[in-house]
């Protein structure tokens, strides 16, 4: 076996080869994030981040030109994916990626292979035009390669629902499908279009639709008429990931999935939509009490990787206080972690 003490930081880092898998690497890359993130789950209940890379794979953008592994002596000793996605920022369109997950084999972490990785995979995506970078991760390693922190949050709104009067009659709900996809996307535009950061998930059914057992994502209507759109986590339904609906359709969606959580449609929400969208929606008709609950966070980071991006404005603007930080919406591929 190899041990860390035999090489120097300078050894390694000469002999080090980085490249763009193949798809005969898959198995090496799922070993190597297994090992490096075993440590984060010491009592092994589910190391997910193997399985992440696999879900990753199947975003309509995956490119594998930005998953990178590094080889040394013939062996895949770290890995790092960056995800292409399509992002609104502050209204425009935009190409960014996601950055994650990054692993090196523990035998060989601290020798500058996680820095090679990261740094390759911003050269090349910035050729490629992407604009920016974001992931969620360390503090103590992230900005040293440009990442600033506090640029977005993951929550959004806290809902409190009294709705005394609803009735559950001709609602019903339902997996998502292919045939929801002009729906979906037509919903997404009109709620995020003018955004000042959103993740656009996509217009495959595949990135609509669960990707583990910890979340369902559903369709809902009520006399056959789709009311909404709905990606929550099946043992809470009242944390919702993804809430699309007309407004005018907003007030019985949310009563309905409340009635679903706890029989009557009373009780509290966590929803990754902004408070002042769905106040806007639900009016004020006092069943629903909206509170804002959105929190940028050190660990969530963005680097700009083309300073004609405006993913450049939005980050000076949300570090003067100009701009409330962006509320990001990961992808159901993210979902993987998720459990029940
Ligand atoms: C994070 C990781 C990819 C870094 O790769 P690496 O090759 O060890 O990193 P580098 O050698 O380029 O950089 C090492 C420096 O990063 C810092 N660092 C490494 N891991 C760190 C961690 N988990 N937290 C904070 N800082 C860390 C240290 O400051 C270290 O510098 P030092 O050796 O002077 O103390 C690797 O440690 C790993 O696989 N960790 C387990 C999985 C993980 O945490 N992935 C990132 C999830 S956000």
């Amino acid at each position: 076996m190899i041990r860390k003490s035999y090489f120097s930081r300078e050894d390694i880092k000469m002999d080090i080869k980085i490249r763009s898998e193949k798809v005969s690497d898959y198995n090496s890359i799922a070993n190597v994030n297994y090992e490096a993130f075993l440590g984060w789950h010491p009592d092994n209940h589910f190391v997910d981040e193997f399985i992440l890379v696999d879900m990753l794979r199947h975003n309509s953008m995956f490119d594998p030109e930005l998953s990178l592994v590094a080889e040394y002596d013939g062996k895949i000793v770290g890995h790092v994916l960056f995800s292409p996605f399509k992002f609104i920022i502050i209204g425009r369109e935009q190409l960014g990626v996601a950055l994650g997950p990054v692993a090196v084999m523990p035998e060989f972490q601290r020798k500058g292979i996680g820095s090679m990785l990261i740094e390759e995979g911003h050269r090349r995506a910035g050729e490629k035009g992407y604009g920016f970078s974001l992931l969620c991760g360390h503090v103590e390693y992230y900005p040293r390669f440009g990442y600033r922190t506090n640029m977005f949050s993951l929550s959004g709104t806290d809902v409190t629902i009294n709705m005394d009067s609803f009735d559950n009659e001709g609602f019903a709900d339902r997996p998502v499908n292919q045939k929801d996809i002009p729906w979906l996307m037509e919903a997404w535009i009109r709620q995020h279009g003018a955004d000042a950061l959103a993740l656009y998930p996509g217009d495959n059914i595949s990135e609509w639709s669960n990707h583990g057992l910890g979340c369902r994502c559903a369709v809902v209507s009520k006399n056959n008429r789709i009311l909404g759109y709905a990606r929550y986590v099946r043992s809470r339904i009242i944390n919702i990931k993804e809430l699309l609906a007309n407004d005018e359709d907003m007030p019985e969606l949310l009563a309905y999935l409340a009635w679903k959580e706890y029989g009557k449609a009373k009780g509290k929400m966590h929803i990754a939509l902004s408070a002042e969208k769905l106040q806007a929606s639900l009016g004020n008709t006092g069943s629903f009490e909206v509170d804002d609950s959105r929190t940028a966070h050190d660990a969530f980071m963005i680097k700009v990787l083309n300073q004609e991006s405006p993913v450049a404005a939005y980050c000076e603007q949300v570090e003067n206080g100009l701009l409330k930080p962006g509320i990001l919406i990961y992808p159901a591929m993210f979902d993987a972690a998720e459990s029940n």
